[in-house]
């Protein structure tokens, strides 16, 4: 049996005090496996993932990790297991892009050492991947929105880790890049057995490249399984409050859209 890499029971979280975010969530992730998760704006899916990677402190629950509780981990030992993109990032330092996405291979340079050429040449091989590599001389603050992301994604390719968090990762890019992200994790996760958890607000995009989908809402997991029993037009009007269209091929749905009186009534109110 494959057992799980990464084990979340019990989660809470509260920023604000008797104001929980979410309460008792449990999960269990393994490898070789894409997860999605879903919900609404401030339905915690941020919050979530900076629980699993260890930049929030949960106030309830565990969190284990290859059999370890998060706790237990060093910083670099988090780096070699988790590589993590988050939603939001702002650098004030002028980095090469280069020089950005050979810091995913700061986990394994020692302090006082350079990057090899290994490191290097896997930095660049991340590059090439995410199709960045024009881009590399450039300074990190002198790029576009969608360009910026596609260089944090290289970067947590270049970390080389068992598992990725990647939160919203398809954000600011244009339509062949989305596929480009959503493929190359794809691969990574069927191919190297990786374990990739993303927070997405595209159903279409859970729908045909997540292996499991999770939908956060109003602090809890309403509904989790195979994209094709959780994206459903049910689930998207409970979540969204909207009402959608489900797109099916040989009786398997392949995409929702919003129903036509959405989209013609002009004015939206749920
Ligand atoms: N730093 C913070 N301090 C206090 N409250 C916060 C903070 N960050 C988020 N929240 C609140 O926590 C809740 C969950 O936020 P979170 O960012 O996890 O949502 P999300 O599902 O990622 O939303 P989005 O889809 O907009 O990214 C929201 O109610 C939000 O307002
Ligand atoms: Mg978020």
């Amino acid at each position: 049996m494959n057992m799980p890499l990464l084990e979340v029971e019990h989660l809470g979280f509260c920023y604000e005090k008797d104001k929980r975010v979410f309460d008792d969530i449990s999960f269990q992730f393994r490898k070789g496996m894409l997860y999605a998760l879903m919900g609404g704006n401030g339905s915690g899916k941020t919050t979530i993932l900076r629980c699993l990677s260890g930049i929030l402190s949960r106030d309830a629950g565990s969190i284990t990790i290859a059999g370890r509780s998060i706790e237990s981990l060093s910083r670099q030992e988090c780096a070699r297991l988790m590589s993590v993109v988050p939603q939001e990032h702002t650098i004030i330092f002028p980095y090469l892009v280069s020089n950005m996405v050979i810091m995913g291979r700061a986990p394994y340079i020692g302090s006082f050492s350079n990057p090899s050429e290994k490191d290097k040449a896997i930095a660049q091989e991340a590059m090439h991947e995410t199709g960045i590599t024009h881009l590399s001389d450039k300074l990190y603050t002198k790029i576009s929105g969608g360009e910026r992301q596609l260089v944090l994604i290289a970067r947590a390719l270049a970390q080389n880790t068992p598992i990725m968090i990647l939160d919203e990762p398809t954000n600011h890019l244009d339509f062949r890049n989305q596929i480009r992200v959503l493929s190359i994790l794809k691969r990574l996760v069927r191919d190297k057995g990786l374990l990739a958890i993303i927070a997405t607000h595209d159903p279409n995009h859970a729908l045909n490249y997540a292996d499991e989908v999770m939908i956060l809402h109003q602090g809890r997991i309403i509904s989790r399984g195979s994209p094709q029993e959780v994206i459903n037009s049910r689930n998207i009007k409970q979540v969204y409050a909207v009402d959608v269209e489900e797109i099916r091929k040989e009786n398997l749905i392949r995409g929702v859209m919003p129903a036509l009186d959405h989209l013609s009534r002009g004015n939206f109110t749920s």
